[in-house]
This record gives C-alpha cells, sequence and structure tokens, in this order.
C-alpha cells in the first residue's frame, strides 16, 4: 500500500488524518517538530488503529535534516503537509516567525520532494483566505481577499508558490484544501484539540469553561448584522475533515487524475453563530456554560460558510457528522483531558 508522508502529523487535524490513513491501509510516516503538540498524541494514534505510524521529530526549517530525510524515505507515494503555526492573532505580532515558520519550510519540503517522479501534495490551506467574502455561501471560485493576518497571508502565498512550482513540474499534482472551521475529537477520546496555552479557538475555551479551566466565556461581539448578533463559522468535525484528505490523496495517486492545481473547500455548507454553538454545547453536555458578551476581536469577519458542492461532486465527499455530534465529542475528550 502506498506510503504517505504527514507533516505536522501531531497536530489537531493531523493526528485525526493519520488515523484515517491507517484506518485504510496507507503506511504512514509523521515529521513534527511537536512545537504544538505532545508525543502522547502518537499513543492516542497507536491505541486507535492498533499500528504505531513512523515518527521523526524535526523541523521542516532543517534542510539538512529534510534532505537526509527523503535519502531515507526514497518511497514515498504523497506527502499531507499540515506542519505551521496557525494563531492568526500570534501571527499579527510575530509575522517574521510565521513567514519563516510556514513559507520557507514550504519551500524545503519541495525542493526535496520535486525530483521525484511522480510528487502528489495535499497542502492545508484556509477559508481565511476569502476574507469577508462578497457572497454566501463562499465557493472556490470567491476572490482572494488581502490577507486579514500574516497566518492567512501564509496560506495565500504557499497556495500560489503550488501553483508556479506545477506550472513548471509536471509531474506534481496539488490539492490545496481550505479548512473552515475544524472542531470536535476522534469519538475514543485518545485524541483531539490540544491548544497548548490560552485558547485562542472557541470550541476549546467553551470546553475548558465548563470543565473549569477558564472562569468564563467572552462572546466577542453581539452587535454584528447576524439573526442573533453574534459572528457565523462553518463548524465541521475533524473527522469528517480527516476523511475528506484520504480522498483527495486516493485522487491524486489516481493516475487518471490529471488536473495539476485544484482547490476545495471543505466544510459543512451550514453557518452557526457563537451563540447557537453555545446552545449546542449546553444541549449535549447538560452544563450551564458561563459566558458573557465583550467587545468584538479585531479581524473577525461577520459571517463564512462554505459552498461544498465542489467537494460533493467532484471528491465525493460530504460532511456526515452534526454540530451536536462535534460539540460532543469535543466534550467528552475535555473531560478524558482533565483525568489526565
Ligand atoms: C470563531 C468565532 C470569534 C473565541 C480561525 C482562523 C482559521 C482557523 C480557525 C487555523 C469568532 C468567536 C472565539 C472566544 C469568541 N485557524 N470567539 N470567544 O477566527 O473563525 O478562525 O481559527 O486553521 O483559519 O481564522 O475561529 O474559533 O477563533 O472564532 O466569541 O473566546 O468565535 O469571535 O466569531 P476563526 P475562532
Amino acid at each position: 500500500m502506498a506510503k504517505i508522508l504527514v507533516t505536522g502529523g501531531l497536530g489537531f487535524i493531523g493526528s485525526h488524518t493519520v488515523v484515517e490513513l491507517q484506518n485504510k491501509g496507507f503506511e504512514v510516516v509523521i515529521i513534527d517538530n511537536l512545537s504544538n503538540s505532545l508525543i502522547s498524541v502518537l499513543e492516542g494514534i497507536t491505541a486507535i488503529t492498533g499500528k504505531k505510524p513512523e515518527f521523526e521529530n524535526f523541523d521542516l526549517k532543517n534542510k539538512q535534516g529534510l534532505k537526509e530525510f527523503f535519502e531515507r524515505h526514497n518511497n514515498i507515494d504523497g506527502v499531507i503537509h499540515f506542519a505551521a503555526s496557525k494563531a492568526v492573532g500570534e501571527s499579527v505580532n510575530e509575522p517574521l516567525l510565521y513567514y519563516e515558520n510556514n513559507i520557507n519550510t514550504l519551500v524545503y519540503l519541495l525542493q526535496e520532494y520535486k525530483n521525484r517522479y511522480i510528487a502528489n501534495f495535499i497542502f492545508s490551506s484556509s477559508c481565511t483566505v476569502y476574507g469577508q467574502a462578497d457572497t454566501l455561501p463562499i465557493t472556490e471560485e470567491a476572490p482572494v481577499k488581502p490577507a486579514l493576518s500574516p497566518y492567512g497571508n501564509t496560506k495565500q502565498i504557499g497556495e500560489e508558490i503550488l501553483k508556479d512550482v506545477c506550472h513548471v513540474n509536471p509531474q506534481f499534482n496539488v490539492v490545496s484544501l481550505r479548512y473552515f472551521n475544524p472542531i470536535g475529537a476522534h469519538e475514543s477520546s485518545q485524541i483531539g484539540e490540544l491548544p497548548l496555552g490560552v485558547p485562542q479557538n472557541l470550541v476549546p475555551f467553551i470546553t475548558q469553561t465548563a470543565i473549569g479551566k477558564r472562569n468564563e466565556l467572552s462572546v466577542f461581539g453581539n452587535d454584528y448584522p447576524t439573526h442573533d448578533g453574534t459572528c457565523i463559522r462553518d463548524y465541521i468535525h475533524v473527522v469528517d475533515l480527516a476523511k475528506a484528505h484520504v480522498i483527495a490523496l486516493e485522487r491524486l495517486l489516481d493516475k487518471q487524475n490529471k488536473k495539476d492545481f485544484e482547490i476545495f473547500n471543505l466544510g459543512t455548507g451550514t453557518g452557526s453563530s457563537v451563540l447557537e454553538v453555545i446552545k449546542s454545547f449546553e444541549r449535549v453536555s447538560g452544563e450551564k456554560l458561563n459566558y458573557k458578551f465583550a467587545q468584538r476581536r479585531a479581524g473577525d469577519v461577520v459571517s463564512v460558510y462554505a459552498d461544498t458542492k465542489k467537494a460533493n461532486l467532484e471528491l465525493g465527499w460530504k460532511s456526515k457528522l452534526t454540530l451536536d455530534d462535534a460539540m460532543r465529542s469535543a466534550w467528552k475528550w475535555e473531560q478524558k483531558l482533565s483525568k489526565l
């Protein structure tokens, strides 16, 4: 069976994707520098699938290390590239850290990989490239807007780099997956979201508030032009997202498919407001969440949700799990973490 390199494979989406790859019989090797994850995630993956993926702990900024990696692993059939810094707020304060970590590493990876006969490459991108889209739901044809953060800019630049590389390297087949808002955890509670430090994202902040690690959730703004005044996002269960990666990879490995660069939006196609996410959490957990309305957060867009027709029709993929499924799994995972 094909051997797949998963960079950032011990991260939130990466670890769930490794599980789905192993479930489909792929051989997996992970590169992760553990800057935003823990080695215990490797045990979690192994506990779920019964197969311990190969793992190499090094930083993709280490050009020599990467060269030696490909000399040791000269039979890789595809790469899923998750490894990147991803905190929007942090990227505003540390732009150079983000450009070095997200762009240089992509270039080094491509430099090592472009000499291979067939280069199948899946790029982890984000709906953040659309900014506040003029039309909702958002299709892949929606214009990429000037980035609202260096993090978002690194995703836009990453896609441009891949387009240019595909243009001159016909052996490259690339799929860029633009995620909306990944949430939830594997049903086994062996793996899930592991925000190190104060969570920036909504769902881990909700579950940490409910478990007592945080005092209160601040809802960043309830005066937006939406049905209940709070921002709308397309929250997709991380397991649905992981399964989409396996389907996209199988499409690349199928030699019949000759498109060199494709983009897919990965969302549920439904928007949910912050208050609706809170209500979903309270419904599935039976907990009353302690929250207050606070000032808007700089950089937030009002409403974002995906038009998923292209992924549904061309990938044959559709999200199956609901917001309640995701909140239930996130809560179960938080309760498990609190017992560790
Ligand atoms: C969701 C909503 C907040 C926290 C970002 C990146 C995106 C991807 C996911 C990496 C917003 C509100 C949040 C809180 C709140 N990242 N909120 N109180 O900003 O939509 O997307 O993370 O791949 O690329 O842009 O996600 O979870 O931070 O916020 O009210 O304590 O929840 O204002 O409306 P976001 P988020």
